[in-house]
């Protein structure tokens, strides 16, 4: 049944840094959402999930100058890239906007235009570190040295990642930036601040209202407690953002106008759809606005963003949903062990719905942290959903299939069992509710054991070889699909791909609203496979290739003049590299692997197989009979899709742009390269 006065609801989840490929991380975040937004869509209720990339600051505009391009190329570059891995994921974002958009810069100026007319805003002189090389501010991660306390040289920022001591950037022996090497000075500015203090009161009824976790609740009063500081929204040119309406050279920080990319992408959304917009932004309506965030960023949601809202007059969230962080096999994601997982790269091996899967599995309301166990995530995916739920229809697809055309028989044989299973819904839906997917997942799952157990009990399979038994096979395989519908209806928020693959095969929509209507004489699509099982050697070949990514990337190409110097070597370093001029004599596509390209190069004497990421700039039949230089006496590496003999150089950003250097027509295979 539909509700009778559907909700508007807003959810948003936090906007992913324009610096760096989604990883499984943000994907935790975004699946939780979504299976949120899914579920509150197939209950009837009107729910749209916005989301953009958060693309200012100084990391942003550095990384672009690394790759000699605009920051406005990078940002689009990752935006695709963000929106893909997203899109294959099957998040279902109404909206992914970026906060470099006209609708963010017209809310930044807005909202800090309200905040300095009601006197929210200060200014005043600080003295900061200055790169005198870069010309720019130095923020304490972009300043090195050496740790005061241990000496370990490297160590960036405040912390010692050796002994563990904290500091000032200041307390740094020989303290150099990180940027250009060069060594800081200090410099005086004039910074703007908005006046968090004044919104003491308020904050503190916020975090006494219930809008919050209470462990999130508890650790945001250890602030107010401590008492709320000023805080600094400006950043000094050069930077990459919106520069701060009447203060030339001064730009909004970051962290200003990412939440507020929140509004603009849902604005940007509206004016495209004709959806309302006021009402959800508005104090004192009936829609409902939620934000889902990992723990790491509670104060700038949970403090400062509430008292800038206030100020601006617009409304507060409804609630901020908190996550704890993923571990993977128990610790931090790490690179060297593969276990930095990009969103892309597990894609290349597994299908999105196992994970999806795996985090219901594992979350609930709570903050504490999800553990992504690879040996259980194979485990318990084929056990549940393809041993269990899956199982459920296959049993009977086939009996149905060939002995009744795919037509259900005309009354349900076990109303009462399959009452119960419509009436465990109302408890379901409210675990959904609260985000305690992981009890809704064993809900489903006890539920499957029973639909299993009636099956076992009712051996359609004997009873198909019995003369005069069909009628009873026919009862019990549609009891077996009803009771598979109600299941699939309550995955579906979870499982959206393989619910739409069910409800193509029970010819019928899989909501909630929907739950009632058991299906009697009816006639049944194709049966087609839903989900095949993990075979757990795909999950070694993404922890190899997300090794393999990490050695790719600290290897990338990198154009010449823009990039960071290396450290320098010893001539006698350099004399050992062997640099020949090589043919290309065959090239080809590798199966499995969109950035690489398998390069036969030829030496004059010999021929040389090299696996080159440079895929993404050729394609393999523009690169025979060129010539190139490759360094010819790289040890061969062993890689996931053969052995590498060497490597071919190429310069540029990468992308479209990575240029083979082409020696001269007089150059021939196998020339030295001096
Ligand atoms: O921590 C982060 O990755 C930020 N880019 C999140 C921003 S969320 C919101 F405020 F925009
Ligand atoms: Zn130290």
């Amino acid at each position: 049944m539909a509700p009778k006065r559907p909700r508007k609801i807003l959810v948003t989840s936090a906007l992913p840094y324009a610096n760096a490929p989604l990883h499984l991380g943000h994907m935790l975040e975004q699946v939780q959402a979504d299976i949120w937004v899914r579920f509150q869509k197939s209950r009837g209720h009107d729910c749209l999930y916005v989301c953009a990339d958060d693309a200012h600051g100084t990391a942003i505009m550095l990384a672009a100058e690394k790759q000699g391009i605009t920051p406005e190329q990078h940002i689009e570059r990752i935006h695709r890239d963000h929106k893909r891995d997203s899109d294959r994921f099957l998040i279902d974002f109404a909206n992914f906007h970026s906060t470099h958009s006209p609708e963010n810069r017209a809310w930044s100026e807005e909202i800090y235009r309200r905040l300095k007319a009601n006197k929210h805003i200060a200014s005043r002189a600080i003295t900061q570190a200055f790169d005198p090389e870069k010309q720019l501010f130095l923020a304490d991660r972009f300043i090195k040295g050496s740790c005061p306390r241990c000496k370990t040289p490297d160590q960036y920022g405040d912390n010692c990642e050796a002994c563990g001591a904290t500091y000032t950037p200041a307390d740094l022996i020989d303290p150099v930036s990180a940027i250009s090497g060069a060594t800081p000075v200090e410099k005086e500015s004039v910074h703007f601040f908005f006046k968090l203090p004044e919104f003491e009161t308020m904050l503190r009824q916020w975090l006494d209202s219930d809008t919050l976790q209470p462990q999130v609740a508890n650790k945001l009063r250890e602030w107010t407690e401590a008492g709320l500081q000023e805080w600094d929204i400006s950043r000094d040119a050069p930077y990459f953002g919106f520069e701060i309406p009447d203060e030339p050279g001064k730009y909004f920080y970051v962290w200003l106008d990412a939440p507020i990319g929140y509004i603009a992408s849902f604005q940007n959304y509206c004016e495209r759809t004709g959806h309302p917009f006021e009402p959800y932004w508005q104090p004192g309506g009936d829609t409902e606005l939620y934000h889902f965030i990992g723990k790491d960023i509670i104060n700038f949601h949970g403090l400062f963003w509430p008292a800038m809202l206030q100020s601006a007059g617009l409304r507060t969230p409804t609630a901020i949903f908190v996550h704890g962080f993923l571990t993977v096999n128990g610790t931090k994601m790490s690179k060297s062990r593969g276990t930095f997982i990009n969103a892309g790269t597990y894609l290349e091996h597994l299908d999105a719905e196992y994970l999806r899967y795996y985090f219901a599995a594992k979350l609930s309301g709570s903050v504490d942290d999800i553990d992504l166990n690879l040996e259980d995530f194979v485990q318990r995916v084929n056990s549940d959903v393809v041993g269990k739920i899956v199982n459920i229809a296959s049993r009977c697809a086939g009996f149905l299939a060939r002995g009744f055309d795919n037509r259900l028989a005309g009354e349900c044989a076990e109303p009462a069992l399959l009452a119960d299973f419509i009436a465990r819904g109302d408890a379901i839906a409210q675990l959904y509710e609260e985000r305690e997917f992981n009890k809704a997942m064993r809900e489903v799952v006890a539920l499957a054991d029973q639909a299993n157990q009636y099956i076992d009990e009712k051996k359609p399979w004997v009873l198909a070889k019995q003369a005069g038994s069909e009628s009873e096979v026919h009862a019990v395989c549609s009891v077996g699909i009803n009771l598979f519908r109600v299941l699939m209806t309550y995955l579906k928020p979870v499982l959206p791909a393989m619910a739409t693959k069910a409800e193509s095969f029970l010819a019928c929509a899989l909501d909630w609203t929907e739950l009632e209507n058991v299906l009697v004489d009816h006639q049944l699509g194709t049966f087609e496979p839903l989900l095949t099982r993990i075979d757990s050697k795909q999950v070694d070949a993404m922890v190899e290739a997300s090794k393999q990514a990490t050695v790719a990337a600290r290897a990338a190409p990198v154009a010449v003049g823009q990039a960071d110097k290396a450290e320098t070597i010893a001539f006698e370093d350099f004399a050992r590299v062997d640099l020949r001029i090589a043919e290309i004599v065959a090239a080809e596509l590798v199966e499995g692997a969109d950035k690489l390209l398998r390069l036969t190069l030829s030496l004059g004497d010999s021929e040389k197989q090299v696996l080159a990421g440079i895929r993404s700039a050729y394609e393999p039949g523009e690169l025979v009979g060129k010539l190139t230089v490759m360094v010819a006496n790289l040890a061969p590496r062993k890689m996931r899709f053969g052995v590498s003999e060497g490597m071919v150089l190429a310069a540029g950003p990468g992308g479209k742009e990575l240029f083979l250097l082409e020696p001269h027509a007089g150059a021939r295979a196998g020339m030295q390269v001096k």
